[in-house]
């Protein structure tokens, strides 16, 4: 105790100390929620400017925590109040495309969007938050996020706290940069506010909560654009966590840390059994994080670089004082043993492996931009075309100085190895983010089901939201064809669209061709209108110089089977 006491004094150093109490934003509870996103302001500082700030309905900061039951058929009304264009995506969640908040469907100012799905994702905590291309971590930053809870029956079966705000509490702890006019700055490297559910928790201000002194949920998310979080209690105190990003742990795993990039969530449990009237502290041990971990202790700089780092990295620090309090009428006094059984999916099943290395134009580059296979994100390039119910394999592999946190829209994944063996026990449970330290490698197994959809693609990328918004993007179209393109691999009866990208014509080449005549050839645009059909020979061009610029698809339909290629057209 007196250790961290020691620490608190020495971080916080300030005369005048404000205590806030959590705060527990509002709910919504499903299957008919109504968002609308509008402007604000916020006096994050006691001097000068309020800050300008996005918040959902009655918020002046994040928004409210929607409520869905697994089978919901979800009927969301978002109306754009800002004087801006954006998108709202629920991260995490599976739903098709066109309902995903994308970059691919905008809202402009004053629009109302209505997505309508119904929520087959398990019991976890997601969260929803804006996606315009190059505009995410600007609104961000602002406070345009908010919770999602899904609950399902195997979770309501187990003995677990889920009184919201009571024994069950959510927690979105964001680390943000603030200019001179406190201001939120999307390239947040210097990153020194701490903001625990929007009240802000450090230099002089700390944000405490009351719990009850029995067993109590913590839904953490870390919603920062940049900083990872290395979670514990003071005193080194042990938890259990019992869920990842998108389900709970087949196991509730005893611990003492729980590390959290930007996108991440995890689910865990505090027995504060006995110990009414003490008090701990909710910490980041940022001192533990290897370098190259944005927040971790701060990479050596050459002679007379400007200060790229903030005062909390690579230190010990409070995030949230917690007073423990009587319990509540029947409190949760004891951890499940079991809680559920997640079956990941075979490698031996997986159609295809995709390697995706994160790149930079150099080794030394340690603030972007960074690159997905050295090219940068283009809203029209579809970087894979995926079958319908593939079940895939996909390697990340960091070739960069720093960490980078890789999230992929439409599916969960389970992690099958880190670092080339298995991964430890709070990464067997379904995710959504995974955290990619420095020259490291992830490997995750995942299967694109439900939803296919050949206009509207799905998204990958850094979730470091400067890193996204700079290029680290790419994209996949879900297709409905059970034939479709594996670009990793040769299929038999393959063929070649050339040149591509191609501006006037374009020609075929069919290696190992088609045993009886012509293939037929359709090429579709961008939006499904067809430009061409027709039986084609490999001497034949086809005149393209009236297309429009972006994406086409080419199918190529012979008896066996039918392959998809995609053309640009420049
Ligand atoms: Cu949290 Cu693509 O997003
Ligand atoms: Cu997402
Ligand atoms: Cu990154």
């Amino acid at each position: 105790m007196k250790k961290v006491f020691f620490l608190f004094l020495t971080v916080f150093n300030l005369s005048v100390f404000s205590q806030t109490q959590l705060y527990i934003p509002d709910t919504l509870v499903g299957p008919n929620v109504s968002l609308t996103m509008h402007k604000d302001s916020v006096q994050f500082f006691p001097t000068g400017n309020y800050s300008h700030t996005y918040a959902y309905n009655l918020n002046k900061y994040l928004g409210p925590t929607l409520i869905f039951n697994k089978g919901d058929n979800v009927n969301i009304t978002v109306n754009n109040q800002i004087d801006d264009t954006s998108t709202v995506h629920w991260h995490g969640i599976h739903l098709p495309a066109k309902w995903d908040g994308g970059p691919h469907t905008p809202m402009i100012p004053g629009a109302t969007w209505n997505p309508q799905f119904t929520v087959m994702d398990n019991a976890a905590t997601y969260w929803y938050h804006p996606h315009m291309h190059m505009k995410t971590a600007l609104q961000a930053i602002k406070g345009a996020a908010g919770l999602i809870i899904v609950r399902d029956p195997i979770e309501a079966a187990l003995t677990l706290p889920r009184k919201y705000g009571v024994d069950d509490f959510p927690l979105i702890v964001q680390c943000q940069q603030y200019d001179s006019a406190n201001q939120a700055m999307e390239l947040g490297m210097q990153d020194s506010t701490l903001l625990i559910n929007g009240a802000r928790a450090n230099y002089g201000y700390s944000v405490y909560g009351n719990f009850p002194a029995q067993v109590v949920r913590m839904r953490i998310l870390n919603a920062s654009g940049e900083r990872a979080f290395n979670f514990g209690f003071s005193g080194n105190k042990q938890f259990y966590q019992i869920a990842s990003d998108g389900g709970l742990l087949n196991t509730p795993y005893l611990t003492t840390r729980v590390r959290l990039a930007p996108g991440e969530r995890a689910e865990i449990l505090l027995d504060l059994n006995g110990m009414n009237g003490q008090t701990i502290y909710f910490m980041s041990y940022a001192s533990e994080l290897a370098m190259g971990i944005q927040g971790g202790p701060t990479m050596p700089m050459p002679q007379g670089s400007p200060p790229m780092d903030s005062p909390l990295n690579g230190i010990d620090f409070n995030t949230m004082q917690i007073n423990v309090v009587p319990q509540t009428i029947n409190p949760v006094t004891t951890i499940p043993t079991t809680l559920t059984t997640n079956s990941p999916y075979n490698p031996a099943s997986a159609n295809v492996t995709r390697t995706i290395r994160f790149t930079a134009d150099s080794l030394m580059v340690m603030d972007g931009p960074f690159y997905f296979n050295d090219s940068t994100f283009d809203m029209m390039r579809i970087d894979y075309t995926i079958p319908l119910n593939s079940i895939e394999v996909w390697k990340l592999v960091n070739e960069t100085m720093v960490a980078h946190p890789f999230h992929i829209h439409d599916v969960q994944f389970y992690v099958i190895e880190r670092s080339g063996t298995a991964p430890g026990p709070e990464e067997m449970g379904r995710k959504d983010v995974v955290f990619v330290p420095p020259f490291d490698s992830v490997m995750f197994i995942t299967k694109f089901e439900d939803f296919a959809d050949t206009v509207i693609p799905f998204m990958f990328h850094c979730h470091i939201l400067m890193h996204e918004d700079d290029g680290m993007m790419g994209q996949f179209i879900v297709s409905p064809d059970a034939v479709g393109i594996f670009e990793n691999s040769k299929t038999p009866g393959d063929f070649t669209v050339y040149p591509n990208p191609a501006t006037d014509q374009i020609s075929f080449l069919f290696p190992g061709s088609p045993s009886k005549g012509k293939p037929k050839i359709i090429i579709t645009d961008f939006c499904g209108k067809e430009m061409y059909s027709g039986l084609v020979s490999e001497k034949q061009e086809i005149k393209t110089t009236s297309w429009a610029r972006g994406i086409y698809f080419v199918e190529l339909i012979s008896e066996q089977q039918k392959v998809f290629k995609k053309l640009i057209i420049n």
